[in-house]
């Protein structure tokens, strides 16, 4: 089989990531842990918005050790607003591995690190060859859409087995400074290849080459099967407040936003009239009910559309609500210890 890369594009590429590469957080440290941090939260997400995060994070906790013995509620206050929360419990349930299993060094082994909770095959080789130099392939989306391009590859990048195909393909392409290669497509992918139809292609260190943009196909490329539509869910979110506490109840421990904090609501858009009864169910006497403004949150696969109310209760006498699975949350304590989801950012501002 032909290699996919040329050693001359290799070298182009190496040396235009040498020139061109960002000056980033995670960049400037060769610490395992640090690096691993950085690969979990750019999952899904966007370099501006890590970067806030990362130092945070890394603040709180700088050391993998730090992260293992950390109270999951302040972990999770850390990571409000990132969404995926599952990627930051599992760095915790890994870290707690990592003490256990290797005394808190993080092993140097590309099948290791596969093994550990929330590392897949990409993680485990952006952490491999970025942290030590290990010759593993890294493929992300950004990976995907530079090498279908400049291969002029047809084959559906949403397909695991494509993935596959390309980290065995890559796999003997990879030279001694599997690091710096890894992030080369990377980079060129957030900076350059950009999607879309945009690329900047008269930037691009590989045009000469480029399969894609020699038969002007770089509209085209890649090639992603059409996404199922989002499932729609409508809900009625309930702003319940006292003076100064606020509702708050924990969703179930399993599926969309796993146990964390949420403001009560119902399923359907519901109208003022239906909401007593279903607020006194909840262990609430509502004294007032005003309309608030809809919102709309969306998530990989749901989107949901949000009508909601402010509540005003009277104080709470005979604790009922909890035993319904809601309590009454001090604004302090709110603000500086409970992660509220991204999908109620809207109501943010009216706690206290
Ligand atoms: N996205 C995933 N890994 C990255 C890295 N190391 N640098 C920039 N963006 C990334």
């Amino acid at each position: 089989m032909d290699l996919p890369i040329s050693p001359e594009a290799v070298s182009a590429l190496l040396d235009w990531y040498r020139a061109n590469a960002r000056d980033l957080p995670w960049r400037r440290t060769s610490d395992p842990y640090r690096i691993w941090v950085s690969e979990i939260m750019l999952q899904q997400t966007r370099v501006e918005a890590v970067k806030p995060y990362y130092e945070r994070f890394l603040a709180a906790f700088p050391t993998l050790p730090d992260l293992a013995a950390a109270p999951e509620e302040r972990l999770l206050k850390l990571w409000e607003g990132l969404g995926y929360y599952s990627r930051a419990r599992n760095l915790q349930k890994a870290a707690r591995a990592v003490v256990e299993q290797y005394g808190g060094e993080m092993p140097a082994d590309e099948g290791l690190l596969r093994k550990l909770p929330g590392i897949g095959d990409y993680t485990a080789g952006a952490i491999a060859s970025i942290a030590f130099g290990i010759p593993a392939p890294a493929v992300d989306g950004n990976v995907l859409r530079v090498l279908s391009r400049f291969c002029g590859s047809c084959a559906d990048i949403s397909l695991p087995e494509t993935k596959k195909m390309w980290n065995q393909l890559l796999r003997p392409v990879i030279p001694e400074n599997a690091g710096a290669f890894n992030q080369s497509l990377i980079e060129l992918g957030a900076t350059v290849c950009l999607p879309n139809g945009e690329p900047l292609c008269a930037s691009c260190p590989l045009a000469s080459s480029c399969v894609a943009l020699r038969d002007g196909k770089t509209d085209a490329l890649p090639i992603k099967a059409a996404q199922k539509p989002r499932r729609i869910e409508r809900l009625t979110v309930l702003l319940i407040r006292d003076g100064n506490r606020t509702a708050l109840h924990q969703r179930p421990p399993k599926g969309l936003l796993a146990g964390l904090y949420e403001l009560p609501n119902l399923p359907g858009h519901l109208s003022p009239e239906e909401l007593p009864d279903r607020i006194r169910e909840m262990g609430f006497e509502p004294l007032r009910i005003t309309p608030l403004e809809p919102a709309k949150h969306i998530f990989t696969h749901i989107e949901w559309q949000m009508i909601a109310y402010a509540v005003k209760i009277s104080p709470a006498f005979d604790g009922y609500h909890e035993k319904s699975g809601y309590q009454l949350v001090p604004d302090d304590d709110l603000r500086l210890h409970y992660a509220i989801p991204s999908a109620f950012s809207a109501y943010k501002k009216y706690f206290g």
